[in-house]
């Protein structure tokens, strides 16, 4: 049994809160979900961790240099905390997220300075721990899957939002690709009914949303409770969500080949809200590798899918993820991956070279590719998306594109914003751009941003 002691917690009703995020998306928007909820228990958030009253790390196990990097962080924010106590204050520090929900109280054994660990689908129960650790002053742990959904419990949104917000409608996934430890980190997946998105959704619009990308690790499984006895595809739920005053743009991520089905396709060329743009992972363009790793799906299928769309939506652009260097990956292979990347022509692109992750089938196999194959694929990968992103960013060169501005740039009076195809746009501007949605003629293209000017500078 492990046990320790820790100070007492600072009594002063204003408390410091530092949460850093890794991983997905799906942390990023748990992470201002667990700020939200820490709120009325006098908790604000700062963005430095020495003088935090409370640290969480919102952590990321999908590869292990993701895993890694929360133990040496962990390592800095100790000496923190014991300059604190030095100084007769008190911090603790939370592990929240994915590695808290694959590794437990390992952490602990680890780290036995950190007071809380709370997993993906437990962390409406921060308040409670935070009341444990100071009733018990010892750690606190809970990582369970609990029966009522977590959304149950969160209260929803109450301050001005960013131009664009995520809306998480799914969690989990049952789909077990073979190197993956989601469904073990996230659990089964579970959809949000309909009426409280759609309630969520009104909400942010009318804090100043004007873009809502809808999240989940698997949105095209979306199957939530419509309130009528049924439910509804993710394709009727976008429907819903565009009838929405005052919301601009949808958008979903991430999506699963085998489940885009012609409603969703459709829906592609009829819904001027839904943005011409698709993170589409296929992860490998070798058949024998896609089904080695349990995808579901082959490649004719994924290269179908793109097509449709594209015949639905002609200015329709993709971004994928891919894993080189995958158990009994071969040369020819690999270049099945190439010629996929070639045939669909990206806008950008996830890599990643795999990492053998424990539980997994395939961290059990003994046809592990080495090291150095793995780097040289990715080098050459890497090479030939970078490319493809160039000339996707260089073609809008000279071109009008409507933008979405979202948040300052790093120079004065420079605005940050999107295009439709997710291309970062900055623009220098005198009046304030930002939760506007401009006509900006692109240019210039920098490796990941363009930059644009105002088509009409009486704005
Ligand atoms: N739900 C999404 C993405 C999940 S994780 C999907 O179905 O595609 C994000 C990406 O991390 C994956 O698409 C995959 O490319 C990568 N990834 C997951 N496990 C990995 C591993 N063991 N090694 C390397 N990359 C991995
Ligand atoms: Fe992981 Fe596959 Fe599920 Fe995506 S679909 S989260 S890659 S198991
Ligand atoms: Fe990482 Fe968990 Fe997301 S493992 S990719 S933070 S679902």
């Amino acid at each position: 049994m492990l046990e320790k002691t820790i100070t007492p917690i600072n009594n002063n009703s204003q408390k410091k809160l530092f949460i850093k995020t890794y991983g997905c998306q799906m942390n990023v928007y748990d992470s201002a979900v667990m700020a939200n909820l820490l709120k009325p228990h006098g908790y604000s958030l700062v963005t430095d961790f020495p003088e935090a009253d409370l640290v969480i790390l919102n952590t990321c196990h999908i590869r292990e240099k993701a895993s890694e990097k929360v133990y040496s962080e962990l390592g800095r924010i100790r000496q923190a905390k014991e300059e604190q106590k030095a100084k007769g204050r008190s911090m603790l520090i939370c592990v929240a997220g994915c590695v808290a929900q694959a590794e437990g109280e390992e952490i602990i054994k680890r780290a036995p300075f950190v007071d809380i660990v709370v997993g993906s689908q437990s962390y409406h129960e921060l308040p409670t721990l935070l009341e444990q650790v100071r009733r018990q002053k010892k750690w606190a742990i809970n990582i369970d899957f609990p029966e009522n959904s977590k959304f149950d419990h969160l209260p929803s949104p109450s301050e001005q939002q960013s131009a664009s917000v995520f809306l998480s409608i799914q969690e989990g996934c049952d789909k077990f690709c073979h190197f993956c430890v989601v469904p073990y980190t996230r659990g089964a997946e579970y959809s949000r009914p309909v009426a409280e998105i759609y309630r969520e959704a009104i909400k942010l619009v009318s804090l100043g949303a004007k873009e809502i990308t809808l999240l989940g690790q698997n949105v095209t499984g979306y199957h939530g409770d419509n309130g009528y006895g049924g439910t509804w595809n993710i394709a009727k739920l976008l429907k819903q969500l565009a009838k929405i005053d005052g919301l601009q743009r949808l958008r979903y991520t991430t999506s699963h080949p085998r489940e885009i089905d012609d409603e969703l396709i459709s829906l592609h060329g009829s819904e001027e809200k839904l943005m011409p743009f698709l993170h589409l992972p296929v992860q490998s363009g070798s058949d024998a590798i896609l089904k080695a790793m349990n995808r579901k799906h082959d490649r004719a299928h994924y290269l179908q899918v793109i097509k449709n769309l594209r015949a639905a939506r002609p200015d329709m652009a993709f971004s994928s993820d891919f894993i080189v260097g995958y158990p009994g990956e071969t040369e020819a292979d690999f270049a099945d991956t190439m010629d996929l990347v070639a045939q669909v022509n990206y806008a950008q692109c996830f890599s990643f070279k795999y990492s053998q992750r424990p539980g997994t089938p395939a961290a059990a196999l003994a046809n592990q590719v080495n090291e150095e194959i793995k780097a040289d694929r990715l080098q050459r990968l890497q090479e030939l998306l970078t490319k493809q992103q160039n000339e996707f960013n260089a073609n809008s060169v000279g071109k009008t594109i409507e933008v979405l501005f979202d948040k300052p740039g790093k120079m004065t009076n420079q605005y940050q914003g999107k295009t439709p195809y997710l291309q970062t746009v900055n623009v220098i501007s005198d009046s304030n751009l930002i939760g506007k949605t401009v006509s900006i003629k692109i240019t210039k293209a920098l490796r990941n941003t363009l930059v644009g000017e105002l088509c009409d500078d009486k704005l």
